[in-house]
């Protein structure tokens, strides 16, 4: 049996003081949105139901720029008449063939809830039973507050701007995520009325409605408020920002990295370490990035999408993206390794060097200052100071294959397509654009005149 969630998403968001609609603010380099639906999906078997009004179009897209964005069902809620009218608008295609069909009510700005927490509180709900996820709190204050009767049983939920003073007292609040067996809620939400201090049809008046009918009404308690913290301000996303990267940050610890500084680091994605890596202040992962045994990345570095090999070193200030790097390699000071670069063991690549869909062999250097790009590289080659490979034409790309043992000297030019084979040797200040032969010293450049006597020009 399908497990229907409805994630609500199709408030502006107005407190944030932004175009973007609000779920599609980032924690941790995913948006909102994204960490609600990979909370819920990991339940398995369920059918999501996105509510969107504002910036909708927008939402769809980032939806479909995921790679589980596929099989949502949308609901389109305009205008916005409360979180009641929003469930409302999915009513029609909800499972509801069997008495026991659930449905789970998330909400996209509520993005730390963990997939745990979640099937504690489905664990608890069944055709006959409304689960709710509380919380208790010194800081009760917006939330809606929970009411219980004498014998401590729940018979509504209080929205702040609708609560006496003495309700305003209560410490249990509504997280307002809940699952709530569906034939019920159905027939609940076509009651539900408007009549309240903020004119909004309230999905938090089905409680009452349940109350009323004897229906059970259970709380799963939750421990950790952050789960259920929603944002409204970018002072929450970026609160929300700091727990989310301290968690992270603690598995890391837990495994062993050593981090000079858990506050300066940050994980926008998914970090896989070995043993005894270390990590210096100012580094960013992004997306998947894998860091083999004894690797030591070093201070302002950014790494996205790419694996680094067991013992390889990253220097202070290089930037590093969908790079494949081998065991013992040393990158930087600021390098710029980009897509499609294979650094084989035993590489080095040092200072303000830049290397773009290039392989380089094992044991090979470029150690300042050079441009490797669209270029294949043997194994022990030299690449000089100020060498340049010259990819491109002004139209298109073209490839450069340098073989092994290459000494390419300070300040050549490569002019793509063109072929070094082994053991050839390029005079400093050479510009190549035919092939080498292996063995051969090639030398491309103007021959140095010099002029005796020469008179510098006066100044008139
Ligand atoms: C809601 C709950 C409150 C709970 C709190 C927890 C209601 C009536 N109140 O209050 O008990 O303590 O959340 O954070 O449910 N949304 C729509 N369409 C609408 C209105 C809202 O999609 O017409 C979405 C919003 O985008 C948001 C969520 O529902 O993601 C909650 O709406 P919000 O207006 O923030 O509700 P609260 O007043 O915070
Ligand atoms: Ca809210």
């Amino acid at each position: 049996m399908k497990l229907d969630v409805v994630i609500l998403a199709a408030g502006k968001g107005t407190r944030m003081n932004s175009n973007l609609p609000k779920v599609l603010h980032r924690i941790g380099g995913c948006s909102m949105l994204e960490h609600v639906i990979n909370a819920a999906e990991k339940l398995g078997n369920t059918c999501l139901h996105l509510v969107i009004g504002y910036g909708g179009e927008q939402i769809k897209q980032h939806i479909a720029s995921l790679s589980n964005g596929g099989s949502i069902n949308w609901a389109i809620q305009e205008p916005q008449l409360g979180t009641g009218h929003a469930v409302q608008q999915t009513t029609s295609a909800l499972n509801s063939d069997n008495k026991n069909n659930l449905v789970l009510v998330l909400y996209g700005d509520v993005p730390l809830i963990k997939t745990i927490t979640l099937e504690k509180l489905l664990g608890q709900a069944n055709a006959e039973t409304l689960s709710l996820l509380t919380l208790i709190t010194d800081e009760p204050t917006g939330f809606g507050r929970i009411i219980r009767g004498d014998d401590n049983a729940i018979t509504a939920i209080v929205e702040e701007k609708d609560a006496s003073v003495e309700q305003k007292q209560i410490k249990e609040i509504n997280s307002g995520i809940m699952a709530i067996p569906t034939v019920k809620l159905v027939r609940w939400l076509g009651e539900i009325e408007n009549h309240n201090a903020q004119g909004e049809y309230y999905l938090t008046d089905i409680v009452a409605m349940a109350a009323r009918e004897n229906c059970k009404i259970v709380a799963a308690v939750i421990e950790d408020g952050f789960e259920i913290q929603g944002v409204n301000y970018k002072s929450q996303l970026a609160s929300l920002e700091r727990h989310y990267q301290m968690n992270k940050v603690d598995d890391l610890l837990a495994a062993g990295v050593t981090l000079r500084d858990p506050a300066r680091v940050d994980i926008r994605g998914e970090l896989e370490v070995g043993k005894d890596v270390e990590i210096d202040i100012n580094a960013i992962f992004e997306g998947e990035v894998v860091l083999g045994n004894g690797v030591v990345v070093g201070a302002n570095v950014i790494i996205k999408s790419s694996v680094i090999g067991d013992g390889s070193v990253i220097l202070p200030g290089s930037n590093i993206d969908g790079g494949v790097i081998g065991r013992n390699v040393s990158i930087g000071p600021y390098a710029r390794i980009r897509p499609g670069t294979v650094l084989k063991d035993d590489v080095k690549i040092g200072n303000f060097v830049e290397t773009k869909n290039a392989i380089i062999g094992k044991g090979s250097k470029a150690s300042h200052l050079a441009y490797i790009g669209d270029a294949e590289l043997g194994k022990n080659v030299n690449i000089g100071a100020g060498a340049i490979v010259c990819n491109y034409d002004g139209v298109n790309k073209h490839k450069t294959s340098i073989g092994s043992n290459v000494f390419v000297g300070s300040n050549s030019v490569l002019v793509a397509p063109v072929e070094l084979a082994d053991n050839t040797f390029i005079a400093a200040g050479s510009t190549i654009n035919r092939d080498v032969p292996a063995d051969n010293l090639a030398i491309g450049r103007g021959k140095q005149r010099n002029i005796p006597g020469w008179k510098r020009p006066v100044k008139k």
